[in-house]
């Protein structure tokens, strides 16, 4: 059977990006494959974090996961921290993986450029996702386009580890959506949306109340002309919102065009933040009435202690075959 791991970081509120780019597909992919979801909290410190809201948002982001349709009977959900394994092999793929290498992920750069203090965690944060993925044996992992370099980081770090030592790793590839894969910023329709952009403005949060929703959509930038046309070069605002629409519709990109031919922009945003509504409510419903519920940290807990059994013989194995001393 397919084994898929993705992880997403408890460091704000989820965005409509990160819903569409990758828990949308977590749900698909869990009926027909071992999928393993992850809070990645160890990752969500690479940046600054207020601890009590860290707390929160790793609980919110559980009854998140839950709430979009992420089963505990079809799936293992589970935080980070709780499984010590990614932290240990996460140390063991940073002696494999090259400074140069890590300097050349654009996220990190990104990420550090014009920050007057930058973590070293930052720095080494792609070893710390390539551990992740490579504890399972993951055949494929989920992400948005933002995470293709981190990636093929992963499946160097593999290739280079079974070379040296012999087969120990899979090596997993993308599965990362033609469309919707990287949902752009509603304020400037070249930076990608992002939960931690400072304006709220920015991006469509999963959590926003319905007005907050409609407010924004309604003062997302548009393009010059009025036509509502799919031209990501010449467009890349309209195109974006375009994007939204289709995936939350549920409709082709044709068909966004066809019905909105001849009407300019003001009736397609009106209609797209209804679209967008449409998807995010029912989803706010279910989240509202997990996050009340106990259930949660059994979940949880039950998730941790089935990822930890999952992950040990890799990383025994991989001890092994670093020369370290393995207790029997
Ligand atoms: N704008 C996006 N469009 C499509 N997919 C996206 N993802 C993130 N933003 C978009 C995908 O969501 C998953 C979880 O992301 P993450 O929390 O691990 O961190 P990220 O990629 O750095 O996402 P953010 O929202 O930009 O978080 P911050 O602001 O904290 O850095 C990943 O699969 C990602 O590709």
């Amino acid at each position: 059977m397919t084994t898929v791991f993705s992880g997403i970081q408890p460091s704000g509120k989820l965005t409509i990006g990160n819903y569409l780019g990758a828990l949308r597909n977590f749900v698909r992919l869990q009926e027909e494959a071992e999928c393993l979801f992850c809070i990645v909290d160890l990752h969500a410190i690479t940046v600054q974090q207020n601890p009590v809201e860290l707390r929160q948002n790793t609980r919110e982001l559980a009854a998140l996961y839950l709430a979009c349709g992420i089963s505990q009977k079809s799936a293992t959900l589970f935080v980070q921290s709780h499984v010590s394994a990614h932290a240990e092999l996460g140390w063991l793929l940073q002696c494999i993986a090259h400074y140069g290498e890590l300097g050349r992920m654009t996220q990190f750069k990104d990420k550090s450029a014009q920050k007057e203090v930058v973590t070293a965690g930052l720095f080494t944060y792609p070893a710390l996702m390539a551990a992740d993925i490579l504890l399972y044996q993951t055949d494929l992992v989920p992400v948005g386009e933002d995470q293709k370099q981190h990636l093929e980081l992963t499946r160097d770090l593999a290739i280079r580890f079974n070379n040296r030592f012999g087969e120990t790793f899979t090596v997993p590839e993308p599965y990362i959506p033609k469309i919707g894969g990287k949902i752009m910023s509603l304020e400037d329709p070249l930076k990608k949306m992002s939960k931690s952009d400072e304006s709220a403005g920015a991006y469509l949060s999963m959590l926003d109340e319905p007005d907050v929703l409609r407010k924004k959509v309604a003062r997302a930038v548009t393009d010059s002309g009025r036509d509502v046309r799919f031209d990501e070069e010449n467009k890349p605002a309209v195109s974006n919102l375009m994007t939204i629409y289709a995936l939350c519709a549920n409709v082709t990109m044709a068909e966004v065009e066809k019905r909105y031919e001849g009407q300019g922009y003001g009736p397609f945003k009106k209609d797209l933040a209804e679209v967008v509504v449409g998807v995010l409510e029912p989803i706010q419903q279910r989240y509202r009435d997990i996050l009340a519920s106990s259930e949660l940290d059994d979940i949880l807990r039950e998730g941790a202690a089935k990822a930890e059994q999952m992950a040990a013989p890799t990383l025994k194995n991989v001890k092994d075959k670093l020369g370290f001393i393995v207790p029997a």
